[in-house]
């Protein structure tokens, strides 16, 4: 069974996690667009959508479901996501699509954030995707400077900016031992405006897509 296989199965698995919901956080990436799709059925039954992106408030509002603002939606019973890296403490490394800002936004006015994801995430430590972290532009050097005072090789993702008009820097060569502590550590550099590490903040239950089937991990 291929890749997306894996997304899709883990995304269907969502729906079950949804409960009475008729508003919802949805993220964003290739694993989320598959559970978009499967929003199909239920797109009576929802009142709306609160969205981590431009590109996912696109497929939400081509599926015919509203896309709210967050400020007027409130706090959300449950929110769906993809991520790059997932350890067993369902503490993630987001923000290979660049949504991590937003992402993080709507993860902390969720009561439930369920984490989809296909079985090549999991990890025993996090750090080998990666490490996003969105900047603000005119601080892009100064950033890179401390990030590599933390033992990263930061890399400046060219040609794209964010949904916010940021820059991101991809932090390679990190070993991530303490996911909590380092989220907290790049959080004070000036001119960061958030970091990929969703550990602060883990996912509550962690859905994750295999060729058997979907393994349920819960916080
Ligand atoms: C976007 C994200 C995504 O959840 C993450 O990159 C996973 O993407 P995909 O489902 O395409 O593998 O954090 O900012």
């Amino acid at each position: 069974m291929g890749t997306e296989d894996k997304k899709q199965r883990a995304a269907r698995e969502a729906l079950k996690w949804l409960d009475d919901a008729r508003l919802i956080g949805v993220g964003t990436g290739s694993t989320v667009n598959h559970f978009i799709d499967a929003l199909r059925d239920l797109r009576g039954r929802l009142d709306g959508a609160v969205s981590s992106s431009v590109a996912s408030t696109q497929r939400l509002k081509a599926m015919g479901i509203p896309v709210l603002d967050l400020n007027a939606a409130g706090a959300l019973p449950v929110y769906v996501d993809g991520a790059d890296e997932a350890n067993s403490r369902l503490q993630l490394i987001k923000g290979g699509g660049g949504a991590l800002t937003r992402e993080k936004i709507v993860a902390a006015v969720s009561k439930r954030f369920i984490c989809i994801v296909d079985d090549s995430k999991l990890v025993r430590v996090l750090g080998g995707f990666p490490l996003p972290v969105e900047v603000i532009p005119m601080a892009r050097s100064h950033v890179a400077r401390e990030l590599v005072k933390l033992g990263g090789r930061p890399d400046w993702r060219r040609d794209f900016i964010t949904d916010n008009g940021n820059h991101i820097l991809d932090v390679h060569g990190l070993t991530i031992l303490d996911p909590p502590a380092l989220e907290t550590e790049i959080n004070q550099i000036t001119g960061v405006v958030s970091v990929g590490i969703f550990a602060r903040r883990p996912a509550d239950v962690l859905l994750v897509g295999e060729s058997t089937g979907v393994r349920t991990i819960r916080g």
